[in-house]
């Protein structure tokens, strides 16, 4: 197989020390990959305002993948580089698909929550009348087309026939009558074409209490962006911490690369003393391998976090100890 090209944006906080452990594990595991290194971020954008030239936008398409750590420095004013970097990585690249896999084993947790990742309240719909005045006027839309919906749908029914074949949409159909009635009228249209599978429907409340009380219910959830955000954090909660949880951001018609991160941000209170628990950008590496096609080395890596989980503290002997594993 042809060496891999990925491009890697370690970030800011604990980025750069977790993902150091990822490509450390992948080294280990023996696929062949070359680094393209961006130094953006928070840190990037204090020193010369820089948050992503057009030029990165269209180096990243050319690239099998991309590696991100956290961004996020606490001197950066809220929406810069969430709305400049991030959310704009997943618009320009099409990253319409947000994979994030909970698993606990003594909790019965076993689920893979999907959410839409380019829509819905992120999409920024919105402005502002009047700012600034007693009669100002806000709103903030959430935007969902039928194509957005449906690809969100269709891929967590694929996603469920490799895995225990139920499907859980999560929604506030009771509230969100518009959206809601999108979701609801997709959803029941794409599981008419999966006719063996098990399908159920959850409003976003509900399924805060069933995270915490009965999770062993879900296999594959789908759900709007915003719900996702929130549902996703809870997920890390309930099932090891945060410090455990990986995602992919995936172009999953695969017109260009897909991209791979934690779930946790910067932490810029624990940075620089080797204490963050590198396993959800490991895990994070995994699914990165398991996407460009190392379905091998993905397995041997997803097993060396499970064996190693728990036995040793701190950044780099948690690298060093599952990057041992994989060696075996
Ligand atoms: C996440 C993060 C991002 C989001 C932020 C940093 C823009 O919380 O990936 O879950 O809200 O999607
Ligand atoms: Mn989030």
């Amino acid at each position: 197989m042809a060496t891999h090209r990925i491009g890697v944006l370690a970030g800011d906080g604990i980025g750069p020390e977790v993902v150091g452990e990822g490509l450390k594990v992948v080294e280990a595991a023996g696929v062949d990959f070359e680094t393209v290194d961006y130094d953006l971020g928070g840190e990037r954008y204090l020193r010369d305002g820089t948050v992503l030239p057009d030029s990165v936008v269209d180096e990243w398409k050319t690239l099998d993948a991309i590696y991100v750590g956290a961004v996020g420095t606490p001197d950066v004013p809220p929406g810069v580089l969430e709305r400049g970097l991030l959310l704009r990585m997943r618009f320009e690249l099409d990253l319409y698909i947000n994979l994030r896999p909970f698993r606990h084993a003594d909790r019965n947790i076993d689920m893979a929550v999907i959410r839409e990742n380019t829509e819905g309240a992120y999409a920024g719909e919105g402005g502002f009348l009047r700012k600034g005045t007693p009669h100002e006027i806000v709103t903030q839309g959430s935007v969902n087309t039928r194509m957005g919906v449906e690809r969100a749908i269709r891929f967590g029914f694929e996603l469920a026939s490799k895995r225990r074949r139920h499907v859980t949409l999560v929604h506030k159909t009771n509230v969100m009558t518009y959206s809601g009635d999108l979701w609801y009228r997709t959803f029941e249209e794409v599981a008419a074409e999966y006719p063996y599978y098990g399908t159920a429907y959850n409003h976003v409340d509900a399924a805060c209490i069933y995270f915490v009380d009965s999770p062993d219910r879900y296999d594959v959830i789908v759900t709007d962006n915003l719900f996702g955000d929130i549902l996703t954090d809870l997920g890390g909660a309930v099932s090891g911490g945060i410090g455990k949880a990986a995602s992919a951001n995936l172009n999953a018609a695969g017109t260009g690369p897909s991209m791979f991160e934690p779930v946790h941000g910067s932490a810029p209170d624990i940075a620089g003393r080797g204490i963050a628990d590198p396993s959800a950008a490991i895990l994070s590496a995994a699914m990165m391998l398991e996407h460009l096609g190392e379905g091998a080395a993905a397995a041997a890596v997803d097993r060396a976090c499970m064996a190693v989980d728990g036995s040793v503290q701190g950044t780099s002997a948690i690298g060093d100890a599952i990057a041992a594993a994989v060696a075996g």
